[in-house]
């Protein structure tokens, strides 16, 4: 792991996750990049350094804190075009922000087309020193983290074009197998028998949700997105693209091994879950004194028996009530947002209609140098600006008109919004409103076809922000908007250092073989 101060090395090496080497673009050298580990109220200050060469993959990159509320340095924040010029080959940019107010699980990857999908993805712990709530869990270790990944054969840029995109295969902290593939080895997290252990799960997922379950064990959930909940026990739960949780475990069961289970909600039947010698999407859970061999244990939680996350079961622990409650009408803007599809000439989403495309110059320097009006920002439907200090209500559907193909059908939405975190007033599959308690989080799963969802959140934090569906694939093509938030005050709100705007130069200057 690495600490609040630190350089990150951006590079090219070949790598073998799953057994089977390929190109890939890292951080800090490893797959995924080392944990950044701080507390809440420390300064960050991170210097990616880009010494990415290989010409048959994007030499370019830009890092999002995902998560992290970014307040006062929107500069920082990483996307692409909306919060920075990229960082081009042989440059660096130091990424400094602070955490005055956040603790829990987050993670860092590139926003910079799909560059993460080809390994550019990480964690992001941020301990709370005085955990008001630690006596709650009575928790003997909390060190671990797990990250969740999908894994690609081919580089991202090919993927990307392509109508359908399947994953080779799975990683559970970068290691996994793929049919047929060589005997990799699976990672292995270890457990003292009688202990209990905060594991922070992670999903750096380029698409698919992850079932995740641990046979034999419960998960209390914790934490979601960064949030404290009300400690939640359940048997497995499901995790979106983006989305984390820490879940405690006791391990109290005999001294054994155990498979830890994610599995990805496509190819689905493909990966034959139930077959007990399918060794793909699985971890090893291992008690001390165990011998060093793979589990014995039989079947994940099976549907009807087991209890699996609901995401309207989940409370926050503190202040949990909506923006704007206990009335329904208790939002000061209300935006709907309806995502489309085309499919010819090739695959693009939209919303409202519209398929984002990133400015030629990103979308808070446009404002530094003077743009007031969000239509001179970027095309209508793509950009909405939004006044200071208001509740924002927003509704995000999947039409049923979408249509039939696989593409649509095989997958949900999970839409995450930079800079803040929101409360769930409706989650998807439910048609119940909750002002009162809802869950607060940073990527809501907004469901399958004809389903929807709703978010709110308070404009507390001036500057320009993505709010996008976390499948890599939909984003380049076009799933997402940008709030501009509290326009006038964005500047001086968001101090950008000489470094900030130096990017935009060395792009310009960027030569084509970059
Ligand atoms: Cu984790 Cu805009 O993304």
């Amino acid at each position: 792991s690495i600490g609040p101060s630190a350089d990150l090395h951006i590079t090219n090496a070949n790598l073998a996750p799953d057994g089977f080497r390929r190109a890939v673009v890292l951080a800090g050298d490893t797959f995924p990049g080392p944990v950044v580990r701080g507390k809440r109220g420390d300064s960050f200050a991170i210097n990616v350094i880009n010494d990415l060469t290989d010409g048959t993959m994007s030499k370019t990159t830009s890092i999002h804190w995902h998560g992290l509320f970014m307040k006062g340095s929107n500069w920082a924040d990483g996307g692409a075009m909306v919060n920075q010029c990229p960082i081009g080959p042989r440059n660096s940019f130091l990424y400094s922000f602070s955490v005055p107010d956040q603790a829990g699980t987050f993670w860092y990857h590139s926003h910079y087309k799909t560059q993460y999908c080809d390994g550019l993805r990480g964690a992001i712990v941020i301990e709370d020193p005085n955990d008001p709530h630690k006596s709650l869990y009575d928790v003997d270790d909390d060190s671990t983290v797990i990250t969740l990944a999908d894994w690609y054969h081919n580089v991202s840029p090919v993927d990307a074009q392509q109508p359908l995109v399947f994953p080779s295969s799975t990683l559970i902290n970068g290691k996994g197998r793929y049919l047929l593939g060589p005997q990799a080895d699976l990672a292995v997290i270890n457990v003292q028998q009688g202990k209990r252990y905060r594991f922070r799960l992670v999903s750096i997922s380029c698409d698919p949700r992850f079932m995740f379950s641990i046979d034999g064990h419960q998960l209390t959930i914790i934490e979601a997105d960064g949030v404290n909940t009300q400690p939640l026990t359940v048997d497995r739960l499901d995790i979106a693209a983006g989305q984390r949780y820490s879940v405690v475990l006791t391990a109290n069961q005999r001294v054994s091994n155990y498979w830890i289970r994610a599995e990805p909600s496509f190819p689905g039947p493909a990966s034959v879950p139930l077959d007990p010698l399918d060794k793909r999407n699985k971890a090893v859970l291992r008690y001390v004194g165990a011998p060093q061999s793979d589990p014995v244990s039989l079947l994940a939680p099976l549907g009807l028996l087991s209890k699996t996350l609901k995401e309207t079961d989940l409370r926050p622990l503190e202040n949990p009530a909506a923006p704007g409650a206990p009335n329904i009408n208790g939002a000061d803007v209300n935006i709907n947002l309806v995502m489309g599809i085309s499919i010819l000439p090739s695959v693009a989403w939209s919303i409202n209609g519209v398929s984002f495309k990133p400015p030629s110059v990103p979308v808070l320097l446009q404002i530094l140098s003077g743009a007031q009006d969000a239509s001179a920002l970027m095309p209508q439907g793509s950009i909405y600006s939004l006044p200071a200090n208001k509740v924002i209500q927003i509704t995000i559907s999947q039409p049923l008109l979408l249509g039939g193909t696989s593409e649509i059908t095989r997958a949900t939405h999970p839409f995450h919004l930079h800079g803040h975190s929101f409360s769930v007033i409706r989650s998807a599959g439910s048609n119940k409103y909750n002002y009162a308690n809802p869950v607060r989080r940073d990527v809501v799963d907004t469901g399958a076809i004809g389903d929807n969802v709703t978010i709110r959140f308070v404009t507390d934090n001036p500057g320009p922000w993505f709010l996008h569906c976390h499948i890599d694939w939909h984003l380049e093509a076009g799933l997402a908007v940008i709030f501009a938030e509290d326009i006038p005050e964005t500047s001086a709100a968001n101090p950008v250092p000489q470094s900030w705007n130096d990017l935009c130069t060395d792009y310009g200057n960027l030569q084509p073989s970059d």
